[in-house]
């Protein structure tokens, strides 16, 4: 068993495991890992994609434009940030270097699946009411199987062992609308999301 295999008691421990994984090549030009972030009593946890440029650079989930328009929308849905848990579902940033650009690329089946193994010790350790999945990297991760967002979503589903899960879009889909009607009616929607989700708290 390698390191990165090793089952982690508490989320210090497990950043720390998470942080020699080689579990799939995304570390090799990587920056860092980004671990998942909150409480380990948060009620809600909150899966995104993978991390972005910002946040490979900070090592720390949600702190560029997808995560800060994230926290404006929680806090719209009277969610307490401290109760949330954010995390994602690959713990590397994959990008394609573009001059002195780095694109985002998106994790591909195998990246998701290997590091399915984090994600599933967060959920032990942290063990929420309630999981809200956003896009659909994290519903493959979640789920084992691509599945659409539109199918899933407004449903309440439950995963393995019962833990409910929301289903929603991810917050830099409505950074990407330039209309701006359709990209309020896209908040409200992910608000209504996020409050459904607390709902189940
Ligand atoms: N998008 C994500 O899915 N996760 C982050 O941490 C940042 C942007």
């Amino acid at each position: 068993m390698s390191t990165a295999e090793i089952e982690a008691g508490s989320l210090a421990e497990l950043a720390q495991a998470e942080a020699a994984c080689t579990r799939c090549p995304l570390y090799l030009h990587a920056t860092q890992v980004v671990p998942g972030e909150g409480h380990r009593q948060a009620r809600m946890m909150v899966v995104g994609e993978q991390p972005g440029d910002k946040e490979d650079l900070a090592g720390r989930p949600f702190v560029g434009p997808a995560g800060q328009l994230f926290d404006q929308i929680l806090a719209e849905a009277g969610i307490p940030r401290g109760q949330v848990f954010v995390t994602n579902a690959v713990k590397h940033f994959k990008f394609a270097p573009r001059g002195k650009r780095r694109l985002h690329r998106r994790p591909n089946a195998g990246e998701i699946d290997r590091c399915k193994w984090w994600l599933g010790q967060e959920l032990k350790l942290v063990a929420p009411a309630v999981l809200v999945a956003m896009g659909a990297t994290a519903v493959r991760s979640l789920l084992g199987r691509p599945a659409t967002i539109s199918s899933l979503r407004g449903e309440i589903r439950r995963l393995e062992g019962g833990m409910p899960m929301i289903v929603t879009i991810h917050p830099s889909w409505l950074l990407r609308i330039r209309d701006a009607a359709e990209r309020e009616t896209g908040r409200r929607r992910f608000r209504a999301d996020l409050k459904r989700g607390w709902g189940l708290v």
